[in-house]
């Protein structure tokens, strides 16, 4: 897995940082824009449309990936670069637009081949933050697919509307990320979560540290026997043992999950994978890299590898299932195809029946979004 450096951002930094010291003094701190920014009736004199309350919650900002490294309000509101105290409002209030592409470069130049991109030759701006958000930004890495819902593209695509080709949608959009299809050119990874099959939901990685008596640090120690720095099948068997000890009763479930990548950003039109083969195929080079992911607090994956045949194994049930019976799987799906109609109406009414706690969930997690 291939760490991203901002090394040069860092140095570009420490130049700038070096610049302004002797002349400047202080950058504005955060807590003198907090004196205002903290009071929760703050409201913009003139809204002409935009977002009218102007409170910020610090108790959530500092846990954004941006205050944790260091990055100050006046670093991304580059252009407040002293307060006017005498003022009623200490700063200019027609502020530029946020610039996120001058710290992430890499992710702006990727970004300029996406169709949203090219939305603003219609007209239609699409910021980093109508995905990312701005204040509150955490790690992508550490959401598994199936709890973000693929949050960010279902804020304005409904993808439903689409895809009438593919099958079960809803188990789709619930195991693979949207990117994995529309940016095919990133690379892919499988990651395996531990499913308790008694409690009918994920084990969380805490849950199965503590289970296996273990930390992040031990975790390959326990469980990397014979010390080659890959988990084996048997390695496997041996963890969902130890968890039968302990009365835990699982399997893993496999998520197709983009690496971390600016050209995730490469969302074209007409440039999507629809090959069912891809993703339903042992062989795919889709699955070379498969990791068991434990997921830290501040927001980051630890990465486990883990033997690719695995896969094929009778303890990741899902892609046993997809991947062993490859052929009599698409065999079905081409007699489906000619049994047609009626078949379509049955099948849909079993598919909505199978996935109905993933609804829920989105259902329930799409409440939360609108009240919060
Ligand atoms: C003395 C109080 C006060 C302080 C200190 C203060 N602000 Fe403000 N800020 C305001 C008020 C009042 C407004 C609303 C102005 C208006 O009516 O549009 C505002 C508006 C804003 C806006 C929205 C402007 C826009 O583009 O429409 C931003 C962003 C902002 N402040 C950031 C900051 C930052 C960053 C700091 C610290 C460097 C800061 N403020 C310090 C009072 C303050
Ligand atoms: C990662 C960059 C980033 C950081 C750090 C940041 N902001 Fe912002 N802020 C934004 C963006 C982007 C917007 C949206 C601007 C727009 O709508 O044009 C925004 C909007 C605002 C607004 C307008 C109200 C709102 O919520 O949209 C205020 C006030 C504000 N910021 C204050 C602050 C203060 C105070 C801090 C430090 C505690 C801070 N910002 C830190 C990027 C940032
Ligand atoms: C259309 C939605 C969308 C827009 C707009 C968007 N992103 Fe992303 N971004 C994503 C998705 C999806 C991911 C991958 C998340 C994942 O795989 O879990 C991502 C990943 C990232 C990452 C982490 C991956 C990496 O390269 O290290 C960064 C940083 C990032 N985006 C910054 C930006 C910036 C800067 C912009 C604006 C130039 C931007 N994004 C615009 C959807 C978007
Ligand atoms: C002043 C520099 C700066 C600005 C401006 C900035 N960022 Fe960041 N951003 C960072 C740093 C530093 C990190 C932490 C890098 C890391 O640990 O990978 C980060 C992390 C992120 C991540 C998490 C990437 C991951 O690895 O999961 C996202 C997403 C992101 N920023 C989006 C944005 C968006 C959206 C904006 C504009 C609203 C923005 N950033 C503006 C410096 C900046
Ligand atoms: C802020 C709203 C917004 C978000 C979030 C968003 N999109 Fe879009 N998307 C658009 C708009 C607007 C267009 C149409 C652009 C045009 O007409 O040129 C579009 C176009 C597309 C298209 C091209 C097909 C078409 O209908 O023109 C695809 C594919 C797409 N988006 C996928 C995604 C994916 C995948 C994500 C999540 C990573 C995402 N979008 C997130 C607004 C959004
Ligand atoms: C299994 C692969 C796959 C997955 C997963 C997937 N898509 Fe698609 N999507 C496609 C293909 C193929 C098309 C056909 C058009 C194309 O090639 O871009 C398409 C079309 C679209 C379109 C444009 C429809 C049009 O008529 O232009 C949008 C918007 C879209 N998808 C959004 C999403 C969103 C949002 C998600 C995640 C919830 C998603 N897709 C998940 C493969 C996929
Ligand atoms: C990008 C990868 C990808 C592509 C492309 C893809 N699938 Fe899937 N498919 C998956 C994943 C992941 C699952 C869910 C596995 C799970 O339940 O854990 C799945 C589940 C399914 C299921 C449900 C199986 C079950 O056991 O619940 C069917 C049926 C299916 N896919 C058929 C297709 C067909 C037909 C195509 C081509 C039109 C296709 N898929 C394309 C990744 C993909």
């Amino acid at each position: 897995m291939k760490k991203k450096t901002y090394f040069g951002t860092l140095i570009f930094f420490a130049l700038l940082f070096s610049c302004f010291l002797p002349t400047h003094g202080h950058a504005v701190e955060n807590d003198e824009c907090m004196e205002c920014h903290s009071d929760d009736s703050l409201e913009r004199n003139e809204s002409e449309g935009m977002k009218a309350d102007l409170f910020i919650d610090y108790n959530r900002f500092k846990f954004s990936v941006h205050n944790v490294n260091g990055i100050a309000c006046v670093d991304c509101h580059s252009d407040i670069e002293e307060l006017n105290w005498d003022n009623e409002v200490p700063h200019n209030t027609a502020l530029e637009m946020v610039d996120c592409d001058g710290c992430h470069e890499e992710e702006g130049e990727a970004y300029l081949d996406s169709v949203h991109k090219k939305a603003s030759g219609k007209g239609i701006t699409i910021p980093c933050y109508a995905c990312h958000g701005y204040h509150f930004v955490t790690h992508l890495e550490a959401e598994s697919v199936f709890e973000r819902t693929n949050s960010f593209c279902l804020k304005c695509h409904n993808p439903n509307n689409f895809h009438d080709w593919l099958p079960q949608k809803e188990t789709h959009f619930a195991f693979v990320e949207c990117a994995v299809c529309h940016a095919p050119d990133s690379p892919r990874y499988i990651a395996l979560r531990f499913y308790d099959l008694i409690f009918d939901k994920f084990f969380s990685d805490k849950e199965c540290l503590e289970a296996l008596e273990t930390d992040y640090d031990g975790f390959m120690d326990l469980m990397d026997q014979d010390k080659d720095k890959i988990i084996s099948v048997k390695e496997v068997e041996n963890m969902v043992f130890l968890l039968r000890q302990k009365n835990i009763r699982g399997t893993f479930h496999g998520e197709v999950v983009m690496e971390m990548v600016p050209t995730v950003h490469h969302v074209n039109r007409g440039g999507a994978n629809r090959e069912c083969e891809q993703c339903h195929n042992p062989e795919s080079p889709f699955f070379e890299e498969v990791y068991i992911c434990l997921n830290k607090d501040d927001g980051t994956r630890d990465f486990f590898k883990v033997e690719r045949n695995v896969l094929e194994s009778y303890y990741v049930n899902h892609f046993y299932v997809i991947g062993g019976t490859r052929v009599r799987f698409l065999d079905k799906i081409g007699l489906a195809l000619v049994l047609g109609g009626a078949c379509v109406v049955i099948g849909h009414l079993s598919v909505r029946i199978v996935t109905a706690p993933i609804r829920r969930r989105k259902k329930e997690k799409k409440d939360e979004f609108a009240s919060s």
